[in-house]
């Protein structure tokens, strides 16, 4: 294949040879070639100097990546639970049909393929699919015949109708963070000029045009984002800066700014809308964090369902570049020197574990590491690292830019600030809401006008689910905490349906590493699919807790503890939905163990047997 070569040979250069690009190496040679083929992997691991085993390894552990040919149009079907209540499955099962294909196959002249994949990120306007892994959105019948149709006739994607691309932001309610005055570079400016003012001076200074400049240096930085109480918006709602204080005062002198912007969890789309709208602000955040620690590299690594972030972010990032607010003497702050790439992700939902990611970024499998140590102390490269979500770095640069008091008085006592919310499902207005840390569920329906709701699961599988008696619970570290996900199920929804979709997404999704989780998790699927086909028993459900235990205790990383928290919710608020489909409520075994077992004890005069035991208790 001599192409393979002539391929490679730029990529290699553009990429330095360097091993920690790998990720993007395979990207662009599989976006060039349609697959990984053997010659292109040894290729690679030659260019960068990699044994092939660990090219092809990570190759391999990728849903997005192929190493073997595909159609040359891959059609995925994003199958959240709420693209299913959108009518996913038909509308594939249709566009199959069309094409004369079976799900999961390549046709026979290497055209087309037809599969699912874990949720895109698109629950506000599903069902969505991914095609040569470009999102579209609201597939409705007619789309998937002209689709087929254009698919038969081997069009362009490019040349695709462009309505079809389009990803509404929805913002339903939007309050300091979606709604700021602030322009690029207000932040920083108020981080760096303080320094060298009086306090007085800065004091007179303070709050014009918004902007509170009462600080002084990167501890001054520091001390605000500890003022302000703000937590990680990624989901475990860790204080930032105690997080950035550690990682400052770690040993090194190399540290790295990381935003996780991988965001697989299920039902959650607001840092999609976040990098559609304030990805300044957000960029702005990762700077202020780099000031703060004393950074001079900066990654975001994106996920590969949002692809087509890529260019737009660069253009941000360069237009920053243009106005000196990235790049060396930043703003004229002699040694002040911080750059941003973009690294994309390639399908797997274990990535954006902080230090998975991190292996990740270094061109690894994403397996996540054995903490301690953490990445504050050794992070990408073994080096001190910030890795925080998108929405943090956020509210990190309103805070520099308006002080930790004004943050701290948004919201409640310990959840400080306010939080976007992803809202799908049953929901008459679906999208972004952002409302101060402590509004009700209830209120939060109300607004997104979802009526006659059941449940809703909030901060996705790994989340909760919660029940209409518990609709006046508050959104906030110290009720529901949540990274964002809220899905809602009306009357009309099987819960049971709900859980077992979840369930399949942990099985596809876990990476494999360690033991409990790996079978854990594919056992977990096998019992929901037992159920729920109708041949489960009381046993299969005590089966079901003892999986449980034993993913939360043996399992390595938060994926495995997580994943039984959807059945376990729902076998506590919705267990009829799971006794309906029972064979029997009692376990009725195939083998009648104390019928054999009575001539053995008739023969030993000992009468031990069920009944007779019955009978003395
Ligand atoms: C399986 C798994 C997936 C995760 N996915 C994300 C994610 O998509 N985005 C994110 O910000 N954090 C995610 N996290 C949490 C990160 O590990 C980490 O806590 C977070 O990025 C820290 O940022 P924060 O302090 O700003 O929340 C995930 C954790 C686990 C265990
Ligand atoms: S718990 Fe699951 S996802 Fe996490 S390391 Fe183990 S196998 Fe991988």
């Amino acid at each position: 294949m001599p192409l393979v070569p002539n391929v490679l040979a730029p990529i290699l250069e553009r990429h330095r040879r360097d091993g920690t690009r790998l990720m993007q190496i395979l990207r662009e040679t599989q976006e060039a070639i349609g697959w990984l083929p053997p010659e292109a992997i040894t290729g690679i691991a030659k260019g960068i100097g990699w044994p092939r085993a660990k090219v092809e390894g990570v190759a391999g552990f990728y849903s997005f990546f192929h190493t073997r040919p595909m159609g040359r149009y891959r059609v995925l079907w994003s199958d959240n639970i709420t693209d299913r209540m959108l009518g996913n499955r038909e509308l594939m099962q249709a566009m199959c049909q069309r094409l004369w294909l079976e799900p999961g196959r390549v046709s026979e002249d290497g055209l087309v393929s037809v599969d699912t994949t874990s949720c895109t990120g698109m629950c506000d306007q599903g069902p969505a699919v991914l095609v040569n892994y470009r999102a579209i959105t609201r597939m409705n019948t007619e789309r998937v015949n002209q689709m087929a149709d254009l698919i038969r006739s081997e069009a362009p994607v490019a040349e695709w109708p462009a309505e079809w691309f389009r990803v509404d932001d929805n913002i339903r309610r939007a309050d300091i963070l979606l709604d700021n005055a602030l322009r690029p570079g207000d932040a920083l400016k108020a981080a760096l000029a303080r320094e060298a003012e009086t306090e007085s001076a800065a004091n007179a200074r303070s709050w014009r045009e918004g902007v509170h400049t009462d600080m002084h240096g990167p501890s001054a930085v520091l001390d605000e984002i500890k003022k302000s109480n703000l937590r990680g918006r990624g989901g475990a709602g860790f204080t930032t800066g105690i997080k950035w204080e550690a990682c400052r005062h770690a040993p090194g002198d190399e540290r790295y700014v990381v935003c996780n912007a991988d965001e697989g969890e299920p039902g959650t789309f607001k840092d999609r809308v976040l990098l559609t709208r304030q990805a300044d602000l957000v960029f702005e955040g990762m700077t202020v964090a780099a000031y703060t620690i004393g950074a001079r590299r900066g990654y975001l690594y994106l996920r590969g369902e949002y692809r087509y972030l890529l260019d737009p972010l660069n253009e941000v990032l360069a237009r920053r570049r243009d106005m000196n607010l990235l790049g060396a003497k930043i703003l004229g702050r002699p040694g002040f020197e911080f750059d941003i790439e973009v690294h994309l992700g390639a399908g797997a939902y274990v990535c954006g574990e902080e230090s998975a990611l991190i292996e990740s970024l270094e061109g690894k499998r994403g397996v996540p590491r054995s903490r301690p140590p953490y990445p504050v102390t050794n992070g990408f490269l073994g080096k001190p690292t910030v890795v925080n979500n998108v929405e943090t770095f956020a509210a990190a640069a309103l805070v520099a830019a308006k002080g930790g008091d004004w943050y701290r008085g948004i919201g409640t006592a310990k959840s400080a600030g306010t939080k976007l919310l992803s809202i799908s499902g049953d929901a008459a207005r679906p999208g972004i809401y952002e409302y101060p840390f402590g509004v009700t569920v209830q209120q939060v329906l109300n607004d997104a006008g979802a009526a006659n709701v059941q449940a809703v699961q909030i901060s996705g599988p790994s989340g909760v689910c919660v029940a209409d008696n518990e609709f006046g619970r508050r959104i906030a570290f110290e009720d529901i905490p949540t990274a964002g996900a809220f899905m809602a199920f009306d009357h009309s929804r099987d819960m049971f349906e709900v859980a077992r979709n979840f369930a399949q997404f942990f099985a596809h999704e876990s990476c494999g590493f360690c033991t409990p989780c790996r079978v854990g998790t594919t056992l977990l699927k096998n019992l929901m699919n037992k159920i729920g086909d109708g041949h489960g028993t009381q046993v299969d459900i005590n089966e079901i807790f003892n999986l449980a235990r034993l993913l939360q205790m043996a399992s390595h990383c938060g994926l495995g503890h997580t994943a039984p928290h959807p059945l376990l919710d729902t076998l506590e608020k919705f267990r009829p939905a799971y006794e309906r489909r029972l064979k029997s409520l009692d376990f009725e075994p195939a083998f009648d163990l104390d019928g054999a077992l009575a001539q053995a004890r008739q023969m030993t005069g000992r009468d031990d047997s069920a009944a007779h035991l019955e009978k003395q208790s």
